[in-house]
């Protein structure tokens, strides 16, 4: 097979690998992650990580890859098996618990590669270079919460398999929050009879001024990547903050490959934000068939 042969070759397989970061700080949730790691903050009763890895595994990505980094361990913890507390509720006869458990461990197939030290969000993904090899993959940002009726890793995979290009997942966001995100410049393109949705990248620009904001489309924690970012990662300085930024990587992958942005279905909560993390709260509580109806007369209740 000749290499372009091979490169084509690979481009029509759908993603089954998905990478989350997760050995950042976290500082805007101190004090609660002084001790505990961010993508552990239960919703309801759920740790943010999980919603992302159920997110992946509904998206057809089975292989999952942690980055992590000092004091991580309670995710370690979270994803193996707990055979204590399998053993305890199973002598107390909770099947229902004792099934939910188990359906964690029993989950994914997961792998752990440590980042020593935050240096940022491109050499977190890094990290993952050995576990993904050459093959296309997504990065999930947990604390970015996506409720999607089709969820939104298997729209940009879709999108993947189309172009068999990289994809980004973009929102429009409010002029006085836009610098606190990667945004494009991009012109949008119909794709298959629906306009509006789908982008194709010409610039992007990490945390800008307002005022210099090319667009109001922000770049959210979701990404289908081809293998060939990480060299791009490699290349690259450390950019604002002085962190190896993926916006950056990004920017010097389209130099020499097109990457799409695509306009997801669904609704994204910033849930490493303390009034983002309230507002998703809320909105699952109120979804969730157990707990809705009870909390909803509760709410009424208040005096707002
Ligand atoms: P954030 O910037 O949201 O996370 O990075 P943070 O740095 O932990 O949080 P704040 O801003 O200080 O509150 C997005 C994702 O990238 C991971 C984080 O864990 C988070 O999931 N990340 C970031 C890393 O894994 N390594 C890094 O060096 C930076």
């Amino acid at each position: 097979m000749t290499e372009v042969e091979e490169t084509e070759n690979r481009m029509i397989a759908k993603p089954r690998k998905a990478v989350f970061p997760a050995a950042g700080l976290g500082t805007r949730f101190l004090p609660a992650t002084k001790a505990m790691p961010k993508e552990m903050l239960p919703l309801v009763d759920k740790p943010l990580i999980q919603y992302g890895v159920e997110e992946a595994l509904h998206s057809g990505m089975s292989n999952i890859i942690i980055v992590t980094g000092r004091g991580k361990s309670a995710i370690e913890d979270h994803f193996d098996v707990s055979f204590e507390l399998e053993h305890l509720l199973e002598a107390r006869q909770k099947k229902e618990l004792l099934h939910q458990v188990r359906s964690i461990s029993d989950m994914i197939d997961v792998s752990y590669v440590r980042q020593k030290e935050a240096l940022g969000l491109g050499h977190a993904v890094l990290r993952a270079k050995e576990l993904v090899g050459n093959e296309p993959f997504a990065v999930v940002l947990s604390d970015d919460v996506i409720d999607a009726e089709i969820p939104c890793l298997r729209q940009m995979s879709d999108i993947y398999e189309f172009y068999g290009a990289s994809v980004v997942a973009l929102m429009e966001v409010p002029p006085e929050s836009i610098s606190n995100y990667g945004v494009v410049d991009a012109e949008p393109i119909d794709h298959q009879g629906v306009s509006g949705r789908l982008f194709r990248i010409r610039n992007m620009v990490e945390k800008p001024k307002r005022e210099d904001a090319p667009s109001n489309l922000a770049i959210v924690g979701r990404y289908i990547l081809t293998p060939e970012i990480f060299s791009s990662i490699e290349s690259i300085e450390p950019g604002k903050g002085g962190e190896i930024q993926l916006t950056d990587a990004l920017k010097h992958l389209l130099r020499s490959r097109p990457i799409y942005g695509f306009k997801f279905e669904g609704k994204r909560f910033d849930a490493g934000d303390k009034l983002g993390f309230l507002q998703a709260t809320v909105e699952l509580a109120l979804k969730r068939y157990d707990l809705g109806a009870a909390f909803r007369e509760y709410l009424k209740k208040l005096p707002l």
